[in-house]
């Protein structure tokens, strides 16, 4: 069976900047650096310092990417490369960087979707309180409006924020990520601070002309009952309220969730008056991050109710369950609930434990993955999903942040030592794919 995409159709890899950079020496300090620095807090101590040491070899991954016949890349900008100290002074090193990527990329017939920012705060601004402080989306804008002059003549695919849930409630309720506060009420605050930097950020990058397509990227997740009691209902639709309406809703429909706004209660966020007005400003492009569901039933001890279950299945390395269908369901919900005008897929992938033997890597268990995934999709745009494109995440082995370099989500492996890039049999699954805006589904099963 051969499952066409529409014509058109985006087909690319995802990176960002701290997690494959490197560089250090010509950027600013930011969270991440900080955090990594933070005894305890990042596997093995490891550190952003080098990665895939990106800043230096961009042109040979420009040209691995097009031997891979992808047509896309996302990838994100360091705000302390730009502006090392996160506002005034901005580097002409910096820009420079992003300017010869852009270049390079555009040469090779690669389309670049920019993120502008992919959790690497300059910690010169958590000083002043990040993302706690409503004083960082004004920030923001004057940094994103550097950027945009500089690169808006070529790049005209925007994402001004990755996975606004990540940056509120790992990095400011669960400590997992930088900053790394455990409070819930800051946690909710730095989410309306970054979601208002977004609803200012949209106006700038559309004026600066041409056909620039804006949006954000959120991770999302099917969230389904364990059960058809009403109280696992009940916790689903908490669950999701927690996941998904509380940053859906603000963008797409001016408002919080009213159900969730009750549930924190005093800890609710400080709105002042216009923010929502400001937040869903219209938006060109959703970005979906898709790794997975949620299996939810109630349960009084635990957080909001809802426990994440885990059923019997098959799972990652990273210990998250490969539930493909649930990117159908996924895609097909959001779309009737809060139909943006286009949806990319800017994430999906899945970290294994691969070996390199005799300069092959055959992840069977990933190339399965993104076949299952595509297949999924390709579902979604069956059922009218406005699906534009699909990115896996990730191009190369890279920093996965708390888990330092021991995860590994690449459809190209790299050697930490030798910097060497060898593309797993991943990677070249997905350049037949692409190259033929085509998935042939026997092909992929008998291949596995
Ligand atoms: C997402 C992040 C990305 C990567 C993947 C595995 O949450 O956006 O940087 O770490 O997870």
């Amino acid at each position: 069976m051969n499952l066409s995409f529409p014509s058109g159709f985006v087909w690319g890899a995802a990176t960002a900047s701290f997690q494959i950079e490197g560089g250090v020496a010509d950027r600013g300090r930011c969270i991440w650096d900080d955090f990594c620095r933070w005894p305890g807090k990042v596997l093995n101590g490891d550190t952003g310092d080098v990665a895939d040491d990106h800043y230096h070899r961009y042109r040979d991954d420009v040209a691995l990417m097009q031997r891979l016949n992808l047509n896309a890349y996302r990838f994100s900008i360091s705000w302390p490369r730009i502006m090392p100290a996160g506002s005034g002074a901005v580097s002409a090193r910096g820009l420079d960087f992003y300017d010869r990527l852009v270049d390079a990329l555009l040469e090779a017939n690669i389309r670049p979707f920019a993120t502008l920012y992919h959790w690497d705060l300059p910690s010169d601004l958590q000083r002043l309180g990040g993302w706690a402080s409503r004083d960082m989306a004004q920030r923001f804008v004057d940094y994103v409006d550097v950027v945009g002059r500089r690169l808006g003549d070529r790049v005209t695919d925007w994402i001004t924020h990755n996975e606004p849930w990540v940056v509120a409630f790992l990095g400011n309720l669960m400590g997992m990520h930088a900053p790394g506060w455990q409070d819930l009420g800051l946690a909710l605050q730095v989410g309306h601070h970054v979601l208002l930097s977004h609803g200012l950020a949209v106006p700038v990058l559309r004026a600066l002309g041409g056909n620039q397509q804006v949006g954000i990227t959120l991770n999302l997740y099917p969230v389904y009952p364990a059960s058809g009691s009403e109280q696992d209902a009940l916790a689903a639709r908490r669950y999701d309220g927690f996941a998904n309406r509380w940053f859906l809703d603000p963008l797409f429909c001016t408002q919080y969730p009213e159900d969730m706004m009750s549930h924190f209660g005093w800890q609710a966020p400080r709105i002042a008056p216009g923010d929502l007005e400001t937040i869903a400003a219209p938006i060109d492009l959703l970005g979906i991050n898709y790794y997975s569901r949620a299996l939810v039933a109630y349960s009084e001890d635990a957080p909001l109710c809802a426990e994440q279950l885990h059923p019997a299945g098959e799972y990652t390395a990273m210990g998250w369950e490969v539930y493909p269908q649930g990117l159908t369901d996924l895609l097909v919900r959001v779309n009737a609930d809060y139909a943006p005008h286009a949806m990319y897929i800017t994430e999906n992938g899945a970290a294994y434990e691969d070996r390199l033997v005799a300069g092959r890597v055959h992840d069977a268990a990933r190339t399965r993955y993104l076949a299952q995934h595509l297949q999924a999709a390709h579902a979604a745009i069956q059922q009218g999903a406005p699906l534009a494109g699909y990115f896996a995440w990730s191009l190369l082995d890279n920093f996965e942040w708390a888990f330092g370099y021991a995860r590994r989500f690449g459809i190209v492996h790299v050697d930490f030592d030798t910097q060497q890039r060898t593309p797993k049999d991943s990677a070249l699954y997905l350049a037949r794919v692409a190259a033929a805006n085509a998935m042939d589904v026997n092909a992929t099963q008998e291949e596995q």
